[in-house]
């Protein structure tokens, strides 16, 4: 077999966020890669995660908008969601970005291996195919699957996962998301403005834990506003099929009668099967591959990267770790990703972002914050739009005036983040940033005042 043995500098196996990250970055500085992929380069991001799921967000986004079009005085009669056109569109915008992807793969000189890929030890990478694949060093980046929970069987007719709810002609009449994190709460937003009926089951006493309540509180009540149902502090216990619909059972004995159920309580990662006998990476009880500060798993030369490793499960964690793993390899200073300083944005309507600390944390460690909030009411852009349900909250510390957190929640949270998430990485200080204009009217001129109001002086912000 020793003829189909491939030299690179890099080998990699998995083709998601990290994976193709790192090929890029380490072709662009001049590393022969090969990377091997089962499925079509993208990983769950592009093919069964961020991409087509804002998508469908966004067909809820417009639909939203045309209901609310006759406060603007335009009169739509009747609109209607085709949720096949839908789904067509959803594909064609995964297939023409997967199509760009793979080519500038190909065009950065990056060898892709269409297969399932085993890292056998030594540097050494065999495919399904046939041929073998060795690398100075390994980067393993093989990503996660919807978790599943005992009594639910996974059978695209009445339990859903991710998966399966991306791939849905028709959306279900009404629907029980069981786990209200970040999957179970942006899935319950867009159902219900497409016309499911939706409830949220989630076992902890809140829903997406981790994020500042303040935040979670307006998305809740608008919600409720549009008919979702939330039951929180409370399990499932099994479901029993009928027809179109299935009898979920909870934990407190009362039940709910639905016509789908879709899993969404975490993911867990692909370890299975991708380590041959001479392999000796170190995976923990909980499935992860155990990797030190630069990402170097417990054989040396070979990384693990991406929701493979326990580290927040976002795809642009994944294409930091890519940079940050190949800037290792070549020897060069890489500033290690700072985890507690990561982009978060949840695509819900009302849009949720942040990054650093919340009040609660900065305390808990050690800081003495101060905190300014500019809700949205008094913003120009967002009564322009019609969408004034929001704020930006700011936390700094009250000694050294450093911006500890950004938090928003609101239209275009997502997009209104980056500033926000410079300063706090870039440890700048309340006056540095209030000396910088905010253009006017815009939705982004309300991180600006509530920075600016931290300084002790303000404009509009009380
Ligand atoms: P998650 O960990 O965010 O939330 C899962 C929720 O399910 C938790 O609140 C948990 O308490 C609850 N849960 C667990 N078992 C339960 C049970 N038996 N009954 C009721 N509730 C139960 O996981 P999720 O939402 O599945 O997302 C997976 C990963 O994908 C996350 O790490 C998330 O960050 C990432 N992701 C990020 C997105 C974004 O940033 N916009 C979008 C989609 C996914």
């Amino acid at each position: 077999m020793l003829s189909e043995e491939q030299a690179f500098d890099v080998v990699i196996l998995g083709a998601g966020p990290a994976g193709y990250a790192a090929a890029l970055y380490g072709a662009s500085a001049g590393l022969k890669i090969g990377i091997v992929e089962r499925d079509r380069v993208g990983g769950t991001c592009l093919q069964r995660g961020c991409v087509p799921a804002k998508e469908y967000l966004e067909t809820a986004a417009v639909y939203r908008s045309i209901r609310g079009a006759v406060e603007f005085g335009i009169t739509v009669s009747d609109p209607v969601v085709d949720f096949a056109v839908s789904q067509k569109r959803k594909q064609a915008v995964v297939d023409k970005l997967t199509g760009g992807l793979a080519g500038l793969m190909r065009s950065r000189g990056i060898v892709t291996y269409a297969g399932d890929g085993v890292y056998e030890g030594d540097g050494r990478i065999t495919v399904s195919t046939g041929e073998t694949l060795v690398g100075d060093k390994v980067i393993i980046s093989t990503g996660s699957r919807p978790r599943t929970i005992p009594g639910f069987e996974v059978d695209g007719r009445y339990v859903l996962t991710s998966d399966e709810v991306l791939l849905l002609e028709e959306l279900p009449k009404s629907v029980a998301i069981v786990g209200g994190g970040v999957i179970g709460c942006e899935f319950a937003s867009a159902m219900a403005d497409l016309g499911s009926k939706v409830t949220i089951i989630e076992a902890l006493p809140r829903l997406l834990p981790g994020v500042d309540q303040d935040l979670v509180d307006v998305m809740i009540r608008s919600f409720k506003k549009r008919g979702i149902t939330i039951h929180t502090g409370v399990g499932v216990t099994g479901h029993s099929p009928s027809g179109e619909e299935t009898t979920l059972t909870l934990a407190d004995g009362s039940s709910l009668v639905v016509n789908q159920i879709v899993i969404a309580v975490g993911r867990q990662p692909n370890f299975e099967g991708i380590f041959g006998g001479r392999a000796s990476v170190a995976v923990s009880d909980r499935g992860f591959v155990v990797v030190d500060g630069s990402y170097q798993t417990s054989e040396p030369g070979v990384y693990a990267i991406g929701d493979l490793i326990e580290t927040a499960q976002l795809a642009h964690v994944g294409f930091a770790e890519g940079v940050a793993v190949i800037k290792t390899i070549l020897g060069e200073e890489s500033i290690p990703v700072d985890y507690s300083r990561v982009p978060w944005c949840i695509y819900t309507h009302p849009e949720i972002a942040f990054a650093g600390l919340t009040e609660e944390q900065a305390r808990e460690r050690g800081y003495d914050p101060v905190v300014k909030k500019d809700p949205l009411g008094g913003n120009s852009r967002a009564r322009i739009i019609g969408e004034v349900d929001g704020f930006v909250k700011v936390v700094a510390d009250r000694v050294t005036h450093q911006i500890l957190g950004v938090h928003i929640v609101g239209p275009w949270a997502t997009e209104l983040l980056s500033p926000g998430y410079l300063a706090v990485n870039w440890e700048a200080s309340v006056e540095e940033l209030a000396h910088f204009i905010q253009p006017h009217p815009t939705l982004s001129e309300a991180f600006g005042e509530t920075v600016f109001a931290l300084t002790g002086r303000s404009l509009h912000v009380g």
